[in-house]
């Protein structure tokens, strides 16, 4: 493979390697955002696309799909227990989710977090070009741009963060805070999903590194003289192209259409899309929902509540607790109050391929995303996309970026279980015109700012600083 011009570095390559029961490998595309939003862009420029194939102990030469060279990275058994499992999910995770769950701290972890983002730093700084440019991604590489600084001064280092990042009063928790500052500041652009991220990393900088800062640029001391690292807010978005596709097609339409009959053709349909993250709020959600069936407010004759929860980091404790505490909620709700022909909740712990994704969109007359913290959340904006018709409600978290842009959803604080249950009773009973209303504006702003828009103004950002 001839050495790249762009080299994306992710956990995650944008496939999952899975055996199947005879043996035989195949290839499915990787739980999350990242990889919907990186890969048109990929695709442009032929890049290379340096991460981990999902699987413990896989060795792998690099490989090209779809117009994209991969490059593996193995992880041991071990190392994804501590590294991933552990030091990315049970510290990091919720540390920058507010604490949700009790962030784990251990030495051994945090050991093989640093040495697993140097094997990810040797692989991009072998792979990239001379002059060329490194884009590392999320939480789980926090090392890697000063690391792959280090081997190749050359290159341009962009770092994206798509979680949160916390208030100082709680980043200050993280024993190797001052570590963590440094690494992200090895990238020439470190981008955010909201401006109080941004905000919020600035501050422990200062308050941290004591380093200066003027407006969104750090002045980053090395080799005795200083070089500027901006920090800034880039909110991410979705390729918009295949969701107006498939919500264009008959036979995805159709399926929305089979969905809604094969559950008795309810006068109202609620949807929750979620990976079974305790983040997402699923659980405030659910409470809520069952509530108004309890008050009479709803009636299981007239609404149910499609809630899909994909499995999600099922070895860590946190994530195998929390579908306990959902599934109990989800069959005490339905218990309560389904009849022979109605369901309250039709649950679905499934991931599903994105036609059957936009065909529940479709079906869907109120979208509820509820998160107690989330990065942007895509879902919401899938959502939007796919409504073409401007119908349909978007219920939304003001805790989630996506609250930031999206200002016509109904905008709710989840952990206020009344406030919640008033806002699902005005999506329930929203006139249409006022739908249309809302929507019109919520469409013009997905549609007027797609992925395209983003890796656009995050490369440009970073052309510009290397450039000065
Ligand atoms: C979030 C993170 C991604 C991650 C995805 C799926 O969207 O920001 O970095 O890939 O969740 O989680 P997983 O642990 O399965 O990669």
């Amino acid at each position: 493979m001839t050495a790249a011009d762009f080299v994306v570095v992710a956990n995650r390559l944008p496939v999952d390697r899975v055996v199947g029961p005879d043996g035989e490998e195949t290839w499915r595309t990787s739980p999350g955002g990242l990889v919907a939003a990186l890969e048109p862009m990929m695709r442009r420029v032929h890049g290379a696309w340096v991460g981990w194939p999902g699987q413990p102990d896989v060795a792998l030469d690099p490989f090209e799909a779809d117009g994209i060279d991969l490059i593996p990275v193995a992880l041991s058994a071990e190392e994804v227990a501590d590294y991933y499992e552990g030091f990315a999910n049970d510290t990091i995770w919720p540390l920058y989710h507010d604490v949700i769950a009790p962030p784990q701290y251990h030495r051994e972890w945090w050991e093989a977090y640093v040495t697993v983002n140097r094997r990810f730093a040797e692989a991009a700084a072998a792979a990239v070009a001379e002059d060329g440019t490194v884009w590392v991604h999320d939480y789980q590489l926090q090392l890697v741009p000063q690391m792959v600084r280090e081997l190749r001064p050359d290159v341009t280092i962009g770092y994206f963060h798509h979680i949160p990042f916390p208030a100082h009063g709680l980043y200050a928790q993280l024993p190797w805070r001052d570590q963590v500052l440094r690494g992200l500041l090895g990238a020439d652009v470190i981008g955010f999903q909201r401006a109080q991220d941004a905000t919020y990393f600035l501050t422990a900088v200062r308050r941290r590194l004591r380093y200066e800062v003027k407006g969104a640029n750090v002045a980053v001391p090395e080799g005795g003289e200083t070089r500027t690292a901006l920090a800034k807010a880039f909110p991410i978005s979705i390729d918009t192209a295949p969701y107006l596709e498939l919500a264009a097609r008959p036979d995805v339409r159709a399926r929305a259409a089979e969905i809604r009959a094969s559950l008795g053709n309810p006068k109202r349909i609620l949807l929750g899309v979620d990976r079974l993250d305790y983040t997402k709020g699923i659980g405030h959600r659910i409470k809520a929902y069952g509530e108004l069936l309890e008050d009479g407010r709803l009636a299981v004759e007239d609404v149910t509540l499609i809630q899909v929860a994909s499995p999600s980091r099922e070895r860590v404790d946190a994530y195998a607790h929390l579908r306990d505490e959902i599934e109990l909620a989800v069959a005490r709700i339905n218990g309560d109050h389904d009849t022979v022909g109605h369901s309250a909740i039709r649950y679905l712990h499934q991931g599903y391929p994105r036609e059957e994704m936009v065909a529940l969109y479709l079906a869907a007359d109120v979208m509820l995303v509820t998160a107690l913290r989330d990065g942007m959340n895509l879902v919401a904006k899938e959502y939007i996309a796919t409504r073409t018709d401007n119908h349909g409600v978007l219920v939304l978290s003001e805790f989630t970026g996506a609250a930031d842009e999206l200002r016509q959803a109904v905008r709710v604080n989840p952990h206020d279980i009344a406030g919640l249950k008033d806002a699902i009773m005005e999506a329930v009973e929203m006139s249409p015109a006022e739908q249309a209303r809302r929507m019109r504006s919520l469409r013009r702003r997905v549609l007027d700012n797609d992925v395209n828009a983003w890796s656009t103004s995050f490369l440009d950002a970073l052309a510009a600083v290397r450039g000065r």
